[in-house]
This record gives structure tokens, sequence and C-alpha cells, in this order.
């Protein structure tokens, strides 16, 4: 028996460099699990060439996309229409080309991310004093939910402080909502849930931050993954960290929010979270 190939809805993952991305590998296990008729495939575009990838997707036929790193924010600039979590993030990492010829972009990182640290991880967010080390583009994708869950303190630190307080002048909240230097953060009081959103150590280098941020209270979450754990992980655990968890949850969990989105059913995310977590 032939497989009529026209007949499987496409989707794909648009990055640069890209070969070594998850998603693939998630969302066809998802596939299989809901019996979705669907292939997802890499497609690698150098940002000079990533309208034309785009364009040529969606109008070959394409259905969907997953943007990663370095297109988040060129992709919000190519949906005609935008989810509510794309507009807070000025990101989109989901594309959804709909036959009417207009392009939908959702920001699913601030979910998955959510669903990991409250669900999976089991953290509660209300009431606790949370650091989160970066003010990049990870970090503009992951505050809007965590603001909305009512934590005591959020407390961004930033090797460039500027970027911090900009950042934090552009969220609206009654939440105690500041900025400050790596520096400055050596003169506070260790806390309860500290997220790296850097790329900080991925060079092996020591991650920069004071460790006095940590202790044994701490929960510390990484943004990043890898296979053996990362540095931001060996440093939290170091300086007494008791827990520390990479991001192969948020990636799960925002591939999943996705993959709905796409397909309008849920995927189950327990069965691949225990087959890929390190
Ligand atoms: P992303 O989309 O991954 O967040 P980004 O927008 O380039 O990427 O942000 C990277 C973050 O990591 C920033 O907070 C950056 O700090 P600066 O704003 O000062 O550039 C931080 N970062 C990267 N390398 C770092 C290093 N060696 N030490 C400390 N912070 C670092």
């Amino acid at each position: 028996m032939t497989v009529d190939d026209s007949k499987i809805d496409r989707y794909a993952v648009v990055g640069h460099p890209v070969k070594h991305s998850r998603s693939p590998m998630i969302q066809q296990f998802f596939a299989q699990e809901t019996g979705e008729n669907m292939s997802y495939g890499l497609l690698d575009a150098s940002p000079d060439d990533f309208e034309v990838v785009v364009r040529g997707f969606g109008a070959s036929g394409g259905k969907g996309l997953n943007i990663t790193v370095p297109h988040k924010q060129a992709a919000f600039g190519l949906a005609t229409e935008l989810g509510q979590a794309a507009v807070c993030s000025g990101a989109v990492n989901t594309l959804t080309f709909r036959t009417d010829g207009t392009i939908r972009g959702d920001n699913t990182d601030g979910i998955g991310f959510m669903k990991d640290l409250t669900v999976n991880q089991a953290q509660k967010i209300a009431g606790k004093r949370i650091l989160i080390l970066g003010a990049g583009g990870a970090t503009r994708g992951i505050l809007a939910p965590l603001l909305d869950a009512e934590p005591a303190e959020v407390l961004l630190a930033n090797r460039t402080l500027e970027r911090a307080l900009t950042l934090v002048k552009e969220f609206e909240t009654t939440i105690d909502f500041s900025a400050c230097s790596f520096e400055d953060l050596a003169e506070r009081e260790p806390f309860e849930i500290v997220i790296n959103a850097t790329s900080a150590g991925v060079r092996g280098e020591n991650p920069p931050f004071p460790p006095s941020c940590v202790s044994s209270i701490s929960f510390c979450y990484d943004l990043t993954y890898g296979l053996e754990g990362t540095p931001f992980n060996a440093w939290a655990r170091k300086h007494g960290s008791e827990r520390t968890v990479q991001g192969w949850g948020m990636l799960v969990e925002q591939a999943a929010a996705s993959f709905e989105i796409w397909r309008g059913t849920r995927p189950d995310t327990a069965d691949i979270l225990s087959k890929i977590s390190v």
C-alpha cells in the first residue's frame, strides 16, 4: 500500500541552527499517541531567508510552524492575527496557516513553562519570592503568566541593568516587580524560586551570579536543557539548592500547547516526559 503524502497535514520547526531540535521527536510522538495524520519536519532558515521560507511553506499547503531561535520576533512581524500571549511577549513560537490566507501567531512558551513549573514540578507561585536571571527574549516569554500567578515579589537581575529596567517598565502589575544588577543581588536574601533565563554558562564558563541568591530553600529552574543537566543546575546544587531542574518539561508542554492549537486535541505529556527527562 502506498501512502498519499498530499493527504498528510504538514508541520515543521524553523530555526537557525535547527538540526538538534527535539520538536520533531516530540510532535511525532504526540501525533502517534492521538492518531492524528500529520508529518513534522525541520527547516533551517537564516534570518535573511526566514520570511521566504515561512511564506513558501504556507503557500505549498503547510499547516503550521513552530518557530525557534533566532526567529521568534520575526515571526511576530509576519503574523496577520495574534494571540494574547504573543502580544504580551512580542514574540511568536507557533504559526498557523489558515485556508483564508491569514497567518495566526501564538506564543505557547509561557503556558508551557507554567504547566511544567506548577503541575509537573508542583511549585506554588502565590506568595513566593521569585528571582529571574536574564532580561532577554526567554524572560519576556514567561513574565506575564508568572506575574498573573500572584507571587509576593519578582526581581529581574541582568548583566545589562538597563535592559531589565526597560522590561519592568513594560509590564503593568500590582506585584512587587523590580530590576537590579548581578552585583546588587549579592545584598539580597536567598530566593524561593530562581529561574535562569540567560544563556550564561552554555560555553562552559561559570554562571556569573552571586551564590548568596540560592540556598536550601531555593527551587532552581533552568529554561535551557542539555543531555546531562546544565551548568546552572550544577551551580545551583553546588550552592545549596536541593531541587534544580532543566527545561525539558517546558519544551514538552509548549509543544503540547502548539499541537492543541493546530489539531484541537490535547496530547498527554506524562509518557513522553518520563522518557525524555534526565
Ligand atoms: P534569549 O532569547 O535566549 O533570551 P537574548 O534575548 O539574547 O536571548 O537574551 C540573552 C540573555 O542572557 C540576556 O539576559 C543576556 O544578558 P544581557 O542583556 O546583558 O546581554 C544574558 N547573557 C548572555 N550571556 C551572558 C553572560 N555570559 N553572562 C551574563 N548574562 C548573559
